[in-house]
């Protein structure tokens, strides 16, 4: 299978793999956007040829400018691997990271790291275990940093400070985003739906470069995070169909953690309220 390179030169040829089939749509338009600065920055994206059936790619960056909150400066920063359907299970993931790992050798990195989650959106760490990958840290839910090594330099590394960054958000239901990924507008657009189904109070948090991704992101997912009164729903798209549900089960438990609270205040004051102490009625003489 050949794979295409994509760069500045072919992207509005060979368009990227994402949307691909709807290049109008506006998370589309955005992303190309996006990629224009990013390639001046070292991005590379390399896609499975369409032509002969192929369906995937990887995309990656080096570590200094990765949208991910890493520390990660001197390391290739894997974005996003993706191999579909019929391309499944014939090694071209394998391929694909083997050409990654190659281009990040010549250009002199220390290695190539990528997020992993074993949820969805993102390869599981499983994966890129049987790719000669190590983990170096892990992050809440169930994120973890992995990074093949080519050398002894320091290894790349997870910000600490995952709940701080959530509760700054506030009360609400927030959206923080990106235009890295195509689907995150109608990510978003799901989540405010939902949210205004609920009554919530909605607000959306544009992070407009990979500084602002290392120091405010609330998962190390980076470029998308439905947050809803400090937790994390989710780091990718959901449906509003899919996105109700949890949201609902969010509210619950929160009211559920409040309702003993409130309770044991209520068994601290009195059950009756005390009635005045009545002044005392003048002493007869
Ligand atoms: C994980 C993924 C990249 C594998 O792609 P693939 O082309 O089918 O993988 P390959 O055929 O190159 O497999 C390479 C090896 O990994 C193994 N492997 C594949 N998927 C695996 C998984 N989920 N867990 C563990 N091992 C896996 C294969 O068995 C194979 O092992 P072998 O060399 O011993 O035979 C692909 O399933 C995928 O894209 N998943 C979704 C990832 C995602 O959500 N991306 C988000 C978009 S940004």
């Amino acid at each position: 299978m050949k794979v295409i390179d994509i760069n500045p030169y072919t992207v509005l040829k060979t368009g990227f793999f994402c949307k691909r089939g709807k290049k109008d749509c506006e998370g589309y338009q955005k992303k190309l956007k996006w990629l224009e600065a990013r390639f001046a920055e070292g991005m590379r994206i390399k896609m499975l040829n369409p032509s002969e059936g192929g369906r995937g790619f990887i995309e990656y960056i080096p570590g200094e400018y990765a949208w991910r909150p890493v520390y990660a400066e001197g390391y290739m920063f894997i974005h996003c691997l993706w191999v579909a359907g019929e391309s499944k299970g014939k090694g071209y993931a394998s391929q694909l990271l083997e050409d990654c790992l190659t281009d990040a050798s010549h250009r002199g990195m220390n290695g190539l790291a990528m997020v992993t989650s074993e949820s969805d959106w993102l390869v599981s760490k499983r994966f890129l275990f049987g790719e000669g990958f190590e983990s170096m840290d892990q992050a809440p839910p169930t994120f973890e940093l992995l990074v093949n090594r080519f050398n002894r330099a320091p290894a790349p590394s997870f910000p600490k400070n995952w709940d701080e960054r959530l509760r700054r958000l506030g009360d609400g239901l927030t959206i923080v985003r990106t235009d890295q990924c195509p689907y995150v507008d109608e990510g978003a657009q799901a989540a405010l739906d939902a949210a205004k189904e609920l009554g919530l109070r909605t607000r959306v948090v544009e992070l407009k470069s990979c500084r602002e991704v290392r120091e405010y992101a609330p998962s190390p997912y980076g470029v998308f995070s439905i947050v809803l009164n400090g937790r994390l729903l989710s780091y990718h798209y959901l449906s509003k169909k899919d996105l109700l549900p949890r949201m609902q089960e969010a509210l619950r438990f929160e009211n559920s953690m409040r309702r003993p609270r409130r309770k044991s205040r209520a068994a601290a004051s009195p059950a009756k309220p005390r009635r005045r102490r009545q002044s005392p009625s003048p002493r007869k003489k």
